[in-house]
């Protein structure tokens, strides 16, 4: 798991071979984990490879963007994620990159222009990686898929890393959206969407604080929080 890295789009002008597409600027720590997915991917398709069983191999960007990105600190163009993983040798035998936003889309669908591997899907990847795409990663036909899974904050839901889990063919990357639930629900107001979202996550009910092992809840709601905490600056409740 690593945070989350990747922030939210600002438009620049494009590239010739995107014209017309936005794409998101990102920081020096976009980058550095771009480095780190290209540096492990070809590890993963060249140990598959040497095993004795012919597995297909599937790579899954999620939430893909659009395939570059502008570079903040040296403002010029830098491949994402989906444009890296083409790069890899040796190859991944399918792709699937899903986007909800269309304008990334089309631009994912210039990226997999004439390459038959390449499947580029429009929308909620919740509801694509659980019905189309991850059972195409079946154990037991010797399919094998990385899935990399690298939201801007908590849009992922529980039911895609259930789902992963159960298969035992998919290995999951997930960039931890952690500025997202350190600003917006741990050390400010957690509004109901965002409580929404973090049950939504983790699978917890009602703002049930996960894997802390105490019984502590987060709360939208300040009197609620002083009473049960006795701290205005804490915004989890303690048990
Ligand atoms: C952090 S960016 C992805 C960056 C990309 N992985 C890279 O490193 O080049 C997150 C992307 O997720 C998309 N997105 C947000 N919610 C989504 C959802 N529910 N399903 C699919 N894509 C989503 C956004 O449109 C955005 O392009």
């Amino acid at each position: 798991m690593h945070t989350n890295l990747c922030m939210p789009s600002k438009k620049r002008s494009s590239s010739p071979q995107f014209a017309e597409t936005k794409h998101d600027e990102i920081g020096f720590w976009s980058e550095i984990k771009l480095d780190i997915l290209k540096a492990y991917w070809p590890e993963y398709t060249k140990i598959l490879k040497k095993q004795s069983w012919d597995f297909r191999k599937l790579y899954v960007d999620a939430f893909a963007g659009s395939g570059l990105h502008v570079s903040r600190t040296k403002g010029e163009f830098v491949k994402g994620s989906p444009a890296r993983a083409l790069d890899v040798m040796p190859p991944f035998d399918e792709y699937h990159f899903v986007d909800l936003d269309e304008a990334k889309v089309q631009s994912l669908e210039k990226l997999a222009a004439a390459k038959p591997s390449v499947h580029v899907h429009h929308g909620d990847c919740n509801e694509i990686l659980v019905n189309k795409i991850f059972p195409l990663a079946l154990y037991e036909e010797y399919r094998r898929a990385l899935c990399l899974l690298d939201p801007y904050s908590l849009q992922l839901d529980w039911k895609v890393t259930a789902q992963a889990g159960e298969m035992r063919s998919i290995e999951v990357f997930l960039n931890f959206p952690i500025m997202d639930i350190n600003r917006n629900v741990l050390r400010a107001e957690a509004t109901k969407s965002k409580i929404r979202d973090m049950d939504r996550f983790w699978a917890t009910k009602h703002g049930e604080m996960p894997h802390i092992g105490r019984n502590r809840s987060y709360s939208a709601s300040p009197n609620n929080r002083r009473s049960q905490t006795g701290s205005s600056s804490r915004h989890f409740n303690e048990g």
